[in-house]
């Protein structure tokens, strides 16, 4: 087979700053080692994360022009509409401003204040807004998540026994999340085999099923790619069989909507969906456009149409893998297999010098950005320990991991090849590296703001 290339040709830039090894030590203690506070135009090649990064189209740009800005029944919303439910098949749908807001009002009009929400593994935002409405959130992914270094084709997949002993108890689960791909749990999919099968339970148990759809093609392309039976199959009507198995999802278009913005909430309960728009109305914005412009509606209804493309989808995974095999070469340990948006390096191993309350995902990232300006996120017990609210006991995570999340459509190989070239050199002096302490921290979402001193 021929080289995979990326699928367009690029047709406006933007320049990239160069800064010294001198320099970044600087600007790494003026932002307190927290790279999240960091100037953007002090990063060289930046995969912070893969939301609302990605380059836009010259169709979506056409859209942006074509957004009709009426506050009430604008075009763009039903041209939104008309594709999100073509895709999705849900009868009511809420725009958002972003994924988070659809979770909250999700979490909020299901009133999950004293109950519990199970998921595959919530990712950050999706646990936040369920601990800050009281609630308990609990994951219950296949056991081989857990494990860095195994292969297994889904291991976005819940653990079915678990599932079925917490609905069986009398744990009071308001709802269940499979959040595709799972991208706390290293970016990777979920079979469709497993999804029936978690429907199946949840409707047993009468509790509705949700996806945190955020990566859906990227998880459909997977299931193209690996689960019998779909070989033969476009990734849209997988998609489609995905959403059909839900009551509902909450999506954020800054992902596979490929936008810049945006994102929505969507189900077949008509009178949850009643109480959602109250509350949309209060915070986000009038139903036909939830506080977004017009035109990004219409940039996430263009999107939505080229994410499920195959040879754009066919370029993704193989730019992610070719990070992943480069990292490998590089004598770097990461999530087998490679995920559908980004790397995690396995940092907990790594450095296994360093204890998970100093923090080894922090300071393998602090390292990429001192070395080669490249800035990637910490996804261990930066982001997920801390104390306890049901507990108050100090929690650390399970897996201490660095993500290096790709956006969409705006790196090349070049760019990646010089970031495999600094894994080698990170990799080179890994002895070296010392941990960090938190000095000062909110009370959730603590990676966001808080400040850190090396130990
Ligand atoms: N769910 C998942 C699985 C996500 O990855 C994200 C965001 C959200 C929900 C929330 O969406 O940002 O639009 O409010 N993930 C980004 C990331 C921030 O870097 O992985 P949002």
């Amino acid at each position: 087979m021929k080289t995979i290339i990326e699928p367009f040709r690029i047709k406006s830039v933007e320049p990239l700053r160069m800064t010294s090894k001198e320099e970044r030590r600087e600007i790494l203690a003026r932002a307190d080692w927290n790279l999240f506070r960091i100037p953007a135009r002090d990063i060289l090649i930046d995969f912070l994360t893969d939301s609302g990064t990605g380059a836009m189209s010259s169709e979506q740009w056409a859209g942006i022009m074509r957004g009709d800005e009426s506050y009430a029944g604008a075009d763009s919303w039903y041209r939104f509409k008309e594709r999100v439910q073509e895709l999705t098949g849900f009868q009511n749908l809420i725009p958002t401003h972003q994924g988070r807001a659809a979770e909250r009002i999700l979490f909020a009009s299901l009133g999950v204040q004293g109950k519990t929400v199970v998921a595959n593994t919530h990712f950050d935002t999706t646990r936040a807004n369920v601990e800050a409405l009281g609630g308990r959130a609990i994951d219950i992914p296949i056991p081989q998540a857990l494990v860095p270094g195994e292969d297994h084709p889904f291991k976005g997949n819940i653990d079915l026994t678990r599932l079925e002993e917490l609905l069986g108890s009398d744990e009071p689960v308001v709802c269940v999340v499979h959040t595709v791909t799972n991208n706390s749990g290293g970016g990777q999919p979920a079979s469709m085999e497993n999804l029936k099968a978690t429907r199946d339970i949840c409707h047993r148990h009468g509790v509705p099923f949700y996806l945190d759809a955020c990566r859906f093609a990227e998880n459909a392309y997977f299931i193209k790619l690996r689960e019998p039976g779909y070989q033969n199959r476009s990734v849209e009507s997988i998609a489609r069989e995905m959403f059909s198995l839900a009551d509902g999802a909450t999506f954020s278009a800054k992902k596979d909507g490929l936008a810049n913005i945006g994102g929505f909430l969507a189900s077949n309960d008509d009178r949850l969906a009643q109480q959602e728009q109250e509350l949309l109305i209060l915070t986000e914005g009038f139903p036909t456009y939830g506080g977004l412009a017009g035109r990004d509606l219409e940039a996430i209804a263009v999107g939505l149409r080229e994410v499920v493309h195959e040879d754009y989808l066919r370029y993704r995974l193989a730019a992610t893998r070719y990070l992943g095999e480069g990292l490998v070469k590089a004598g770097m340990p990461i999530v087998q297999p490679p995920g559908g948006h980004a790397i995690y390096l396995d940092a907990g191993s790594f450095l296994s010098h360093i204890p998970a309350t100093e923090l080894p995902g922090q300071a393998l990232a602090c390292a990429f950005y001192e070395d080669g300006g490249i800035r990637g996120v910490e996804i261990g017990t930066l982001m997920f320990g801390g104390t306890d609210p049901n507990t108050g006991e100090e929690r650390t995570a399970p897996l201490e991991l660095l993500r290096l999340a790709i956006p969409r459509r705006v790196y090349t190989q070049s760019h990646v090849d010089y970031v495999v070239e600094v894994a080698h050199e990170v990799a080179g002096r890994k002895d070296e590296l010392r941990g960090f302490r938190i000095v000062e921290q909110p009370v959730h979402l603590r990676h966001f703001t808080a400040r850190l001193a090396p130990v």
